[in-house]
């Protein structure tokens, strides 16, 4: 067993973060029909309509929608037009994260700070105005086709950024309880993980707090590798998925297959009671894998006592799992696109900082069994 745990380290004086994130700022999707695809996530996860920008606010070429849930922000961006870098992505590679933009209190000394240690420029600094204030925002790539930007708005006080304007509308189902990103999950192709553990160490300071080798996250058909990578306070946490090398296709393979390259896996989203926030999430349409209900009869044997009743998880699909500090509750969602790509995961967390090693093997075991009925395993 390789799997190793180590707690974030802190920052001494000797050793001063050179690159301080706050968090996450928002996820940015490029996808096919950015007014369908906002209408959804409202009516499936409770988001709240925020800002929109189009040709009425100056921006000719795509169309924006903001969506807002407690701190979880969404931008979804659609091409107006066929001959553009926009509507290529979506071409390649479907619906899917674009941007994981990080909130910092200097965009222009993140991006100089990773560009001089190595990293690939997408936007040096720029400083966008209005009324209401200034945004400063810069951007270096990642895995695949996906970038990191860096977003400075602590002298801006508008709705979202310059060249948004308030998006009303008159449909606005409630909240689902979806809190914040927990963590957001990179699949990359094979021998790819530790080149982008180093790229995470060195250009964004990242540290590798948790590793899963191929016999931790195995099936008898497929498996794969993941690194936990977390950034100096533990504010933003990437995993990073490499395939491995099993009877039948990983679940890792299929994704790069129709994802046609590397590129986010998935995003968990943090809730402050997961059997609420599932139920509500089942009713409004989200599907989730499902688990067999013989997980149910060990898993606390496993675990140990937890707070909640078991039957209500078990009626849900919801998994459990511990570490040393506390247990979490997990759930995930199935591919959000036709393409078996991104997927969602909801997460409460009950002091556990982990990830769930001990529910790879039955999540796992489902997602095969669905790869199956695709034809894909
Ligand atoms: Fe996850």
């Amino acid at each position: 067993m390789q799997t190793t745990i180590e707690a974030p380290k802190r920052s001494t004086s000797r050793e001063v973060d050179f690159l301080p994130l706050q968090g996450t700022d928002y996820v940015e999707f490029y996808v096919g029909n950015a007014k369908q695809a906002a209408h959804f996530y409202k009516t499936a996860f409770g988001f709240q309509s925020l800002a929109y920008a189009g040709p009425e606010t100056g921006m000719k070429d795509k169309v924006s929608y903001v969506i807002r849930q407690h701190k979880l922000t969404f931008v979804l961006t659609t091409p107006l037009r066929s001959e553009n870098a926009i509507a290529d992505h979506i071409y390649k590679h479907g619906d899917g994260v674009k941007f994981l933009a990080l909130k910092v209190e200097d965009a222009t000394s993140a991006w100089e700070e990773t560009t001089k240690r190595g990293g690939k420029s997408f936007m040096e600094p720029v400083t966008l105005t209005d009324d209401s204030g200034e945004v400063v925002m810069s951007g270096i790539h990642t895995y695949g086709a996906t970038i990191h930007l860096f977003i400075e708005r602590r002298n801006y006080n508008g709705v979202f950024m310059p060249g948004f304007r308030k998006w009303e509308s008159t449909y606005n189902p409630p909240e689902a309880g979806l809190q914040y990103v927990d963590h957001c999950v990179g699949n990359v192709g094979w021998n790819q993980m530790n080149p982008w553990v180093k790229f995470y160490e060195d250009v964004m300071g990242f540290r590798n707090i948790l590793t899963f080798d191929d016999k931790d996250i195995s099936t008898e058909y497929s498996a794969l590798m993941s690194k936990v990578m977390s950034n100096g306070n533990g504010f933003v946490k990437f995993p990073i998925n490499e395939p491995a090398e099993g009877k039948k296709k990983s679940q890792v393979e299929e994704y790069l297959d129709f994802y046609d390259g590397e590129g986010v896996q998935h995003c968990a989203i943090a809730t402050k009671d997961i059997v609420a926030t599932v139920r509500d999430l089942q009713s409004r349409g989200v599907e989730f894998l499902k688990i067999p209900a013989s997980y149910y009869e060990t898993v606390l044997d496993r675990v140990g006592k937890i707070d909640e009743d078991l039957e209500p998880l078990q009626e849900l699909g919801i998994l459990i799992d511990k570490d040393e500090e506390g247990y979490l509750l997990q759930i995930f969602s199935r591919p959000i696109e036709d393409r078996p790509t991104l997927f969602f995961e909801i997460i409460q967390r009950k002091g556990a900082k982990s990830f769930g090693k001990g529910n790879f093997k039955a999540l796992f075991e489902a997602l095969e069994r669905e790869q199956d009925l695709r034809g894909n395993l």
